[in-house]
């Protein structure tokens, strides 16, 4: 761990003036809630702090902590290591910064995030035991104010533990615990506490505030960059969700039927082992493959009856208006694939397609679309004609097989149909043998 008992712990920074404030108490007043009516002063938990530190010495204190503690050094680093990996999954960096926490403080006993939900209130984003547990939580509003405001690490602990009514005292569990702000490129955005709350695990000493204000500050980077992320994710979410809608107004029936093929999709490419970032894309490809249809004439797209060669050819072109429109969008590097996946969904095994891709020039996904989006077009009826039979769709695809859609996706495909037929069709699974 930083520091640990080692005298040398602060001797980088042994000259420098040291912000330690001793003493003072305060009332406790749980987080978010107003504070409780006391009948009496043994009904008001009293905090003891003992040390603070500012946060804008962290880098100081880390220089010190790196020289000082080889191995601390290294638990620290592979923590920066693995959170940079985890990038924007929110679960996985939770996890890690968990791990890391009870690692690195082995005293601690409890971890708390907390982020701002406005000048005065603060919401509890993680709330973690040393067993895994998800303990209810209490913190000090006053001392995580204190901690934001004045950009400080607060040490403390309970004052007069055994004089207070057990049940009326907000922070009865709390032994010792060290309260951080999180303070991003900007500003202060929330607080970090670790709680010892059984006192045979020890307590916190100025030390541990140290590496906690170090510990904080990149912990605060982190968050902000994971928060980042999920602002981009959401606005490429709603950028989808706003196309998608268009083609709703455009024709209802493409906008559904692109809702079944994406989910017929993500089943099959589940099932060949797609994961991670390619489903992700497979996924916004799959919804948004007919986008183009928008380019469509209306006359053509809901002619109610079969279309004439030159009707068909001017359908054709939507695959490649797909295309066009989706490039317009910026995506993030694991999404880029975007366009072309949904672009592709025409593209047949032999070359004939709008793009003349064939085999495995086309992308999988595209395949799994494809197939998708003929078996339902095959299952729905139309206004100028009636659904194909389960049987009859499937001997189809058979007939396909190798010159417009791969074999092995039409295996896969056959083998997810029982699931297919209950969760999109609402239809019985036997319907599938
Ligand atoms: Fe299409
Ligand atoms: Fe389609």
């Amino acid at each position: 761990m930083f520091g640990g008992n080692d005298p040398k712990f602060l001797s980088g920074f042994a000259d420098t003036k040291v912000s330690w404030v001793v003493i003072f108490r305060k009332k406790i007043e749980e987080l978010g809630v107003e504070p409780k009516k006391t009948k009496s002063h043994k009904n008001e938990a009293e905090l003891t702090v003992h040390h603070s530190r500012a946060v804008a010495d962290y880098a100081m204190v880390q220089e010190g902590l790196l020289v000082s503690d080889a191995k601390a050094a290294h638990l620290f680093m592979r923590f920066t290591d693995e959170c940079a990996q985890a990038r924007g999954d929110e679960a996985r960096l939770l996890d890690i910064i968990s791990a890391y926490t009870f690692q690195a403080f082995p005293q601690t006993t409890h971890l708390v995030l907390a982020t701002k939900v406005d000048a005065r209130k603060l919401k509890t984003t993680m709330v973690r035991s040393r067993e895994g547990k998800t303990p209810s939580v209490t913190m000090s509003k006053t001392l995580a104010k204190r901690a934001m405001d004045e950009k400080v690490a607060i040490l403390f602990s309970e004052a007069d533990q055994d004089q207070g009514d057990s049940e009326s005292i907000v922070l009865s569990n709390i032994r010792t615990a060290i309260v951080a702000p999180l303070e991003g490129a900007n500003k202060v955005f929330g607080i970090l506490q670790l709680d010892i709350r059984e006192s045979s695990k020890g307590i916190f000493g100025k030390k541990d505030l140290d590496r906690v204000t170090v510990f904080a500050r990149h912990l605060a980077l982190v968050l902000e960059t994971l928060r980042y992320a999920q602002e981009q994710s959401k606005a490429l979410e709603s950028t989808i969700h706003a196309l998608v809608h268009s083609l709703f107004l455009k024709d209802p029936d493409t906008a559904a039927h692109s809702e079944r093929v994406q989910a017929i999709t993500m089943i099959v490419a589940q099932y060949l082992g797609m994961k991670g970032t390619d489903l992700e894309a497979l996924n916004a490809a799959a919804l948004l493959h007919d986008l183009g249809k928008q380019g469509v004439h209306d006359k053509v797209l809901k002619k109610p009856a079969r279309l004439t060669e030159t009707e068909i050819q001017h359908m054709s072109h939507h695959s490649k208006l797909t295309e066009t429109i989706l490039d317009k969008i910026y995506y993030p590097e694991h999404l880029k694939s975007v366009p072309l996946l949904a672009a592709y969904h025409h593209e047949k095994m032999n070359g004939t397609g709008p793009y003349g891709l064939s085999g495995n020039d086309i992308p999988t996904g595209s395949k799994i679309i494809s197939i998708a989006d003929c078996f339902d077009a095959l299952i729905s009826p139309r206004v100028y004609k009636k659904a194909m039979t389960v049987a009859a769709s499937l001997d189809i695809l058979d007939k396909g097989a190798g010159k417009a859609w791969d074999p092995e996706v039409i295996a896969a495909f056959k083998a997810c149909l029982p699931e297919i037929m209950t969760q999109v069709y609402g239809r019985p699974a036997e319907e599938a043998a």
